[in-house]
């Protein structure tokens, strides 16, 4: 079976959806959740399920610990799920092609430094943009700017939180994922 590993820092409704996903497809197991934040909802959710969670400080992400904890695994996929600390330079060359994230933006628009989260979902109602959505892209050295597997948009012309936009792109997220994440396995 393929094994997938997960990073998260937050409230964890993608990593839990994913593997939900994958508890019922069985194409693919979680091996392991990797957080930096021991207190995030997402630990909680990975030991509801079973799952071996990994707390990775920044110096462990720095320091090659976690890229050895990452080895002990042998993913086939890696997958940033909300994950907020820059992703560390010794996985990403040993992993090429095989670490994904998801931007609740359409990159290129909406990336780069500051750009998470809601930061993200309220300068997309300042701007007053009718549409946003999901990118899925591969990771590399240069955050938020490698090559998109998949996107998706929504229309937000009548939202008016950050809140809303959140709501409408979080429903496309947890549509898409999984299955993005399944096709790339295959
Ligand atoms: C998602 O919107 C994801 O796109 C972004 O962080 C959020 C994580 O939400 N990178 P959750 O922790 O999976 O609920």
């Amino acid at each position: 079976m393929k094994k997938l590993v997960l990073f998260a820092s937050g409230a964890g409704s993608n990593a839990d959806n994913i593997i939900r996903h994958f508890n019922k497809t069985r194409t693919a197991e979680v091996v392991a959740v990797f957080t930096n934040k021991p207190d995030a909802g997402v630990v909680r959710i990975a030991e509801n399920h079973g799952i071996e969670v990994v707390v990775s400080a920044k110096s462990d992400l720095e320091n090659g610990s976690a890229f050895a904890d990452v080895n002990r695994f042998r993913p086939d996929l890696i997958v940033l799920a909300g994950f907020l600390l820059k992703f560390p330079t010794d996985i990403i060359r040993a992993y090429p092609d095989k670490i994904i994230n998801i931007h609740p933006a359409l990159l290129p628009k909406y990336g780069g430094k500051g750009m998470y989260g809601m930061n993200v979902h309220n300068a997309i109602l300042q701007n007053k943009d009718a549409e946003t959505g999901i990118s899925i892209h591969y990771v590399n050295e240069n955050y938020d700017e490698g090559a998109v597997i998949f996107q998706e948009k929504v229309g937000v012309s009548d939202c008016d939180s950050p809140e809303q936009i959140a709501a409408r792109v979080q429903i496309l997220e947890h549509e898409h994922f999984p299955l993005i994440i399944e096709h790339l396995l295959k």
